[in-house]
């Protein structure tokens, strides 16, 4: 079969990179299938974009945000009638099962009718002045031309959570697609374009962190950058970005932990940990990543959740029986072997899984079996590093104080869940879990986009996304309207 050409989409018009270069998007579950062949591009081609983002500025934010808005809800509409298309691809392309790549376009759709909404809003404020006849407001305005840089793992949802927000209030995008996933970016560009957004808002450039990236970042004419994706990386664009001042919103790792009291509901957390643990093959920023049971349940738990874990079906994400996808690409599966190893060698138990797969179905693919350890102690680099990948790390502890020190004995932040049917345990929780996200009674992955998301620590640099979108993306302007004919000095003292 042909391989479909993908090009840059730059002032409305498909572009080649200057260099001529193309990399390959391989199905990770069958590496025969090539999803398609994308520009490898650089920071030549990341100019011609953001040139045309800044020349689609000068009428885009002249556009009423009602008008915006109902652009991005005709977009939602459009990805509703698309979204069994789009989930099809995704899974092609990044390997989630489809029920999850079904979901994670619904993120899309969700966000696109939300965000609609805010085009009526953007409230500013209005406060009295300290003179008479003078009105005083304030009112958010756009930025400019934004970058993007997002990832493989929610390939449309995180996009839309950053292009939604930035084109409600008004600026003009340069995106840069994970070069593992960037077809959901393109049916999500495309989607926003067929609804009415005019050329050279939208612009998708392909690419590599190190070329495509951080041109961005430098870029002189780029007022902000979101971005998604490791801790490591987010401190190198921070660090990129200084140089210009540019605002930069980081969205990185997380080590979540999923506590389970000896009061609790235990057919529920079972059902929690395996999918918030194993959704998505592990490879989702608020994976529970981290088990911390009392140590009265304990022994129970482990034995039944092995079990649970061992029955799991893996597989290609488009067979709909099969419940946990491969991993995307060969070097996560580098990341998840060599953190076995590391745990084995810290003396963690192996519970189950533990390898690759590779026999059989699995040969064409990037397979891991989901792994569980347990005997895990806080200081063990499996219970503090991120693996990205299905490895769960089971610690035990003796009092509720002591789980909520362990879950808080680490570098991240992002999210937290914790299984009570105590209620003041479960406030007392939510008031000293040091993350983002607490959830009481469900697992740490499902959050919803008309809520603040994002963590603290080393999982985030203090901005949010989702309901607190707009704070990146305007910025402040204050107004003053004197009409009192006559000048009137501020804090100068008046003779009478
Ligand atoms: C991520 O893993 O980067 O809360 C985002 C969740 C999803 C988003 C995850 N709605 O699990």
């Amino acid at each position: 079969m042909a391989i479909t050409t993908y090009l840059n989409l730059i002032g409305g018009q498909s572009l080649p990179a200057k260099s001529g270069k193309a990399f390959q998007d391989i199905n990770p579950a069958d590496h025969s299938d090539i999803v398609g062949e994308f520009p490898s591009s650089g920071p030549e081609d990341v100019d011609l974009a953001v040139a045309a983002a800044k020349k689609a500025f000068a009428t885009w934010r002249l556009v009423p945000a009602p008008k915006r808005a109902e652009i991005l809800y005709h977009a939602g509409q459009l990805l509703r009638e698309r979204k069994e298309q789009f989930a099809q691809d995704m899974t092609r392309e990044m390997g989630k099962v489809l029920a999850e790549t079904r979901g994670d376009v619904q993120e899309a759709i969700d966000e696109a009718f939300y965000v609609a909404g805010e085009g009526r809003r953007l409230f500013g404020k209005t406060t009295p002045s300290e003179l008479q006849n003078k009105f005083a407001m304030s009112v958010r305005m756009p930025l400019g031309v934004v970058g993007l840089i997002t990832p493989w793992n929610f390939p449309m949802a995180i996009p839309s959570w950053k292009l939604f927000p930035a084109l409600v209030a008004g600026n003009t995008c340069v995106i840069k697609p994970a070069t593992d996933t960037p077809l959901s970016v393109y049916n999500l560009v495309n989607t926003l374009n067929d609804a009415g957004v005019p050329p050279g808002v939208l612009n998708i450039v392909c690419g590599g962190g190190g070329s495509v990236g951080n041109a961005l970042v430098e870029h002189k004419d780029v007022r902000a950058i979101s971005f998604t994706g490791s801790s490591e990386i987010g401190s190198h664009v921070a660090q990129r970005a200084a140089a210009t001042f540019k605002p930069v919103s980081l969205e990185m790792g997380g080590k979540n932990a999923q506590i389970v009291l000896d009061d609790a509901n235990l057919d529920l957390a079972l059902d929690g940990a395996l999918w918030g643990a194993f959704g998505t093959t592990g490879q989702r920023c608020t994976a529970t990543s981290r088990l911390l049971l009392q140590k009265g349940i304990a022994k129970e738990f482990i034995a039944r959740l092995v079990e649970r874990v061992k029955a799991l079906k893996i597989g290609n994400g488009l067979d709909e029986s099969v419940q946990v996808g491969p991993q995307v690409n060969a070097s996560q599966i580098e990341t998840s072997t060599n953190y076995v190893e590391i745990a084995r060698g810290e003396g963690a138990k192996l519970e189950c899984g533990g390898h690759g797969l590779t026999d059989g179905a699995y040969a064409n693919g990037t397979f891991f079996a989901p792994t569980v350890f347990s005997g895990v102690m806080p200081t063990m680099r499996i219970a503090r590093e991120e693996v990205f990948g299905p490895v769960l790390a089971i610690l035990e502890f003796d009092t509720f104080e002591e789980g909520i020190e362990i879950a808080n004995s680490i570098d991240y932040g992002l999210s937290s869940a914790l299984y009570t049917k105590d209620l003041n345990r479960a406030f007392a929780a939510i008031r000293d879990l040091e993350a983002g996200i607490t959830y009481i009674n469900a697992p740490t992955i499902g959050a919803e986009v008309h809520l603040p998301f994002g963590g603290v620590k080393h999982t985030g640099n203090g901005h949010r996304e989702g309901s607190e979108a707009l704070d990146f993306f305007t910025t402040w302007k204050a107004v003053y309207v004197d009409y009192s004919d006559k000048l009137q000095r501020a804090q100068i003292d008046n003779a009478e």
